[in-house]
């Protein structure tokens, strides 16, 4: 018998998990009417599942009557395993370990299913922190697959094995790691959500082209504002807060954006504003923008492999022309020293394509506001979606993907998580199209490599310097990640 207590967002999806498997659960609240709220999650999961055609009702009947309510923590006593859910402040989630440790037989296993604070911690409040591990479902559990089952350095591996095991049996991927600050997914992803705040503030590119150079360009089911948004404002700021507690990283300070907008109670979508969704900060352009008009526009191509693209445009109906009205010049890094060398650097637009769908528009110093409109018109005209951005180092797209990846290189390095429950859990727990290292053999190692050097060259901050190893396989003319 199972029991989960705090039937909140988390807490009944995750009772529901359990009975859908079988399990007795019994599902613990503070109150009559938290109770009430969390019978009504219970009953609107399962309706849904069963509209949709995924549960009979008979099955839906079947899983709430395995399901137990009760406000009574004495309840748990015979539990073999609880798994607590109630919110994500310590001394809370403290007081509860110490009372179920007071009330569960001795064998019984307690999980949190905590996404920052320390497990470590919360078993210490125990006189059995040997029977205490993480088991960090994601939202919403009954669909997400993966679980992360987190052991502390005094936790039982028989234990950690156990529940590792249960995970399976509940239909879910579980990866196994140590207590640190985030685990695998929200250590990877919330650097790089805060990370693309910190571009938007420093003005690199607007909100929804940054949003949009992630999604079309890198296949990502939502852009990192989107996403900010739906998991709230305040909680990424907490997490990154004990993230940055933990590592000291910079980096992992929370943007000052995201500080603003939380004091502001612009938390995302539970508040109906965040990111998106409200006026007057920079980059929030709402208003679809109209096709820029570029008819007549003479163009010129630089750069390597230019044939495609100067085809499409003549296809297109352009002209190319020696002395230009655009002069696109193709490039993967900042091309300001290009623009010095051409007769009308005003015209020269530093031409990013990223997959088949995006084109990166970085206009420099010298670059003239007609140009870069120019530019983007030209790239709708033939079918790319154009994403305006400053002439920096990785432009949008590389700027915030290669330290992500960067960072599961020194992830899997330091013996924390194996690069396959790595690839798992970002491909599960976010949605990703691919891990981290899927993504790395994909785009090439020498060219991951390569990049982060030119963006360590231009802001010299240490975590872009390639990873030991990433820059080792390179150097041994590997194309791949050594899997066992
Ligand atoms: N929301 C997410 O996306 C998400 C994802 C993974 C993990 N988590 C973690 O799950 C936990 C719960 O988050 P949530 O989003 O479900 O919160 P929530 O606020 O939706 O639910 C918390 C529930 O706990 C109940 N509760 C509070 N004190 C209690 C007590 N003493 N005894 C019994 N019940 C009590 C509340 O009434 C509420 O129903 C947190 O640790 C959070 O970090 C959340």
């Amino acid at each position: 018998m199972v029991g989960v207590v705090g039937l909140g967002t988390m807490g009944a999806g995750i009772a529901e998990v359990f009975a859908r498997a079988g399990l007795r659960v019994i599902g613990v609240e503070a109150d009559p009417e938290a109770l009430a709220r969390g019978r009504g999650h219970l009953e609107r999961s399962t309706g849904r599942a069963v509209d949709r055609g995924k549960l009979t009702g008979g099955e839906r009947d079947e899983i709430l009557g395995r399901i137990t309510l009760t406000t009574s923590r004495d309840d748990l006593r015979d539990a073999d395993l609880v798994v607590e859910a109630i919110p994500e402040i310590l001394d809370y989630k403290v007081s509860l370990l110490e009372d179920l440790d007071r009330i569960c037989k001795p064998e019984t296993v307690l999980a949190t299913n905590t996404s920052s604070l320390s497990v470590t911690a919360v078993a210490a409040a125990t006189g059995r922190p040997g029977r205490v591990v993480g088991m960090h479902f994601f939202n919403p559990a009954p669909v997400m697959r993966l679980v992360e089952v987190v052991g502390t350095v005094v936790t039982e591996p028989s234990v950690v094995a156990g529940i590792t095991e249960l995970s399976v049996r509940l239909g879910k991927t579980p990866v196994t790691v140590g207590d640190r600050a985030g685990f695998v997914v929200n250590r990877l992803l919330l650097p790089y959500l805060n990370h693309a705040a910190v571009l938007l503030d420093l003005g690199l590119a607007g909100r929804d082209e940054i949003d949009t150079a992630m999604r079309l360009g890198v296949g990502l089911p939502m852009g990192p504002f989107a996403l900010l948004d739906l998991i709230g404002l305040d909680t990424a700021y907490e997490i990154m807060g004990v993230l940055f507690d933990e590592t000291r990283d910079r980096r992992h300070a929370p943007a000052p954006v995201l500080r603003e907008l939380v004091t502001a109670g612009l938390l995302g979508r539970k508040t109906g504003r965040g990111f998106h969704g409200f006026h007057g900060f920079p980059g929030d352009e709402t208003a679809p923008r109209e096709p820029e008009r570029v008819a007549g526009v003479t163009f010129g191509v630089a750069g390597d492999d230019t044939s495609s693209i100067a085809e499409a445009l003549v296809k297109a109906g352009f002209a190319e022309s020696d002395d230009p009205d655009v002069l696109l010049r193709l490039s993967d890094r900042p091309v300001v020293e290009h623009a010095v060398r051409v007769r009308r650097p005003s015209s020269l637009v530093g031409v990013h394509l990223v997959g088949d769908q995006v084109a990166e528009l970085a206009a420099t110093v010298l670059t003239s506001p007609e140009a870069a409109r120019a530019a983007a018109g030209l790239m709708a005209a033939i079918g790319r979606t154009p994403v305006p951005c400053k002439d920096r180092a990785g432009f949008v797209v590389d700027a915030l993907l290669y330290p992500y990846l960067n960072d599961a290189v020194r992830m899997y390095d330091s013996g924390y998580a194996s690069i396959a429950d790595i690839d798992a859990a970002m491909r599960l727990g976010c949605g990703y199209p691919a891990g981290p290292f899927e993504m790395i053999e994909s785009l090439g190692l020498a060219r991951v490599r390569d990049g982060l050097r030119a963006l360590y060259a231009e802001h010299r901050e240490p975590a872009y310097a390639p990873a030991p190893l990433l820059d080792q396989l390179v150097t041994a003319g590997m194309t791949a990640f050594p899997r066992p």
